[in-house]
């Protein structure tokens, strides 16, 4: 039977490390709030001119081709998950593919928007290339430059505070060794609460939605007869074209979807918790990570947190984590590893994979 198998996994952070006492000097917080209620202790910000999200993907993506032991010119498929993408469009899939110097056309490059659970998506869309034989080494990258677009200021810090930059990459093959591979993946999506965390402006949505649900927000639409509902003056001077989170609603579901999907993937594959080796969660909050273990029932060494290093990087958090993880020799040829998320959308994942 043939599975997918990861080939080859590297992750990428910037340089620049940004303490909880970083951000105190721009912002009313304090390293004790921050650490207290996500965990975080600090956080890496790319550079301007040096970095972008398609560019960090890049470093990952050259580390995990390299453990795969493949040339950039084998890939077949390039899947890039991001919320943070350098352009509006293109996507960061063919940016990636020009960085990494593949000038071969017979390939594809899918980006795909859906936050948090991005990198599970990516894997679940690639299993299914794999599975079905079209495609022999899918490169899926999840890579984020949230810093670029936080609100420094008092107002965003419920935002700012939590996220960082990064990326993650793996390099994905088919494989027929008996029980390896990914046994199963689970994806759901619930668009009820979209607005609950989300980037709204700039955007083509000319407050349809919030007038659908009676939200009485001013866009500062004026009466033009054509264009302006993108972005407008009204919208940059009152600081709307930053990310909002209502972040109490965010965290009752996600300690409650985080278990159901990770419940119902082990179902599936006729496993319980106590199979789980390492359990690689989004890096949402520390305070979600630790919730999750107590209820599933697992052991510090089941579960692989780095979120105090470095924030919340979405897209990247899970391949990051699972690349450190891989590295210090917690995740080992053999080892059963759930990976799980859950973000904006709201959408939400879980993915079981035998090394
Ligand atoms: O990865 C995608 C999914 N995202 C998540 O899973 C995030 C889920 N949510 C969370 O992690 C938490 O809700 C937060 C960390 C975002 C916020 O923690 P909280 O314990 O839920 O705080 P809160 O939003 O209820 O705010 C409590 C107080 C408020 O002050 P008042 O109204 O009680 O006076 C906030 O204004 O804390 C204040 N506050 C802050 N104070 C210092 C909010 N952010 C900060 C801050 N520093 N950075």
């Amino acid at each position: 039977m043939l599975r997918t198998k990861i080939a080859g996994i590297g992750h990428y952070v910037p340089e620049k490390v940004v303490t909880n006492n970083d951000l105190t000097r721009v912002m009313d917080t304090s390293d004790e709030w921050i650490q207290e209620r996500t965990g975080i202790k600090e956080r890496r910000y790319g550079t301007k001119h040096k970095e972008t999200t398609s560019t960090m993907g890049t470093r990952a993506a050259e580390i995990a081709i390299e453990r795969a032991g493949i040339q950039k010119e084998d890939i077949d498929f390039i899947i890039f998950a991001t919320l943070s993408p350098d352009y509006y469009f293109p996507g960061c899939g063919v940016l990636l593919q020009r960085e990494l110097g593949i000038t071969k056309t017979e390939i594809g490059a899918l980006d795909i928007r859906n936050q948090c659970s991005g990198f599970v998506y990516g894997l679940s869309i690639a299993d299914q290339f794999i599975k079905s034989g079209m495609y022999k080494n899918v490169l899926l990258v999840g890579a984020e430059m949230h810093s670029m677009g936080l609100e420094f200021t008092t107002k965003g810090r419920n935002v700012t505070v939590i996220f960082g930059d990064g990326a993650g990459a793996v390099v994905l093959q088919p494989t027929e060794e008996e029980g390896k591979g990914v046994l199963t993946t689970k994806l759901h999506s619930d668009g009820t609460y979209a607005e609950k965390l989300a980037f709204i402006s700039p955007g083509s949505h000319g407050g349809y939605h919030h007038d659908k649900m009676g939200l009485d927000t001013d866009f500062g639409f004026g009466d033009e007869e054509f264009g302006e509902i993108f972005l407008n003056h009204h919208m940059i001077d009152n600081n709307m074209h930053y990310p909002n989170m209502e972040g109490q609603f965010v965290f009752k579901l996600a300690v409650q979807k985080f278990p159901e999907v990770i419940m119902e993937a082990l179902t599936e594959a006729g496993l319980t918790p106590a199979d789980i080796d390492m359990l690689v969660p989004h890096q949402a909050n520390l305070r979600i990570s630790q919730f999750v273990q107590k209820r599933m029932g697992l052991r510090d060494d089941q579960v692989w947190n780095n979120i105090q290093k470095y924030g919340n990087t979405t897209a990247a958090s899970i391949p990051i984590a699972l690349c450190e993880a891989w590295e210090a020799g917690a995740v080992k040829e053999g080892d059963l590893v759930c990976l799980a998320a859950f973000g904006s959308g709201f959408t939400w994942g879980s993915a079981l994979i035998r090394f």
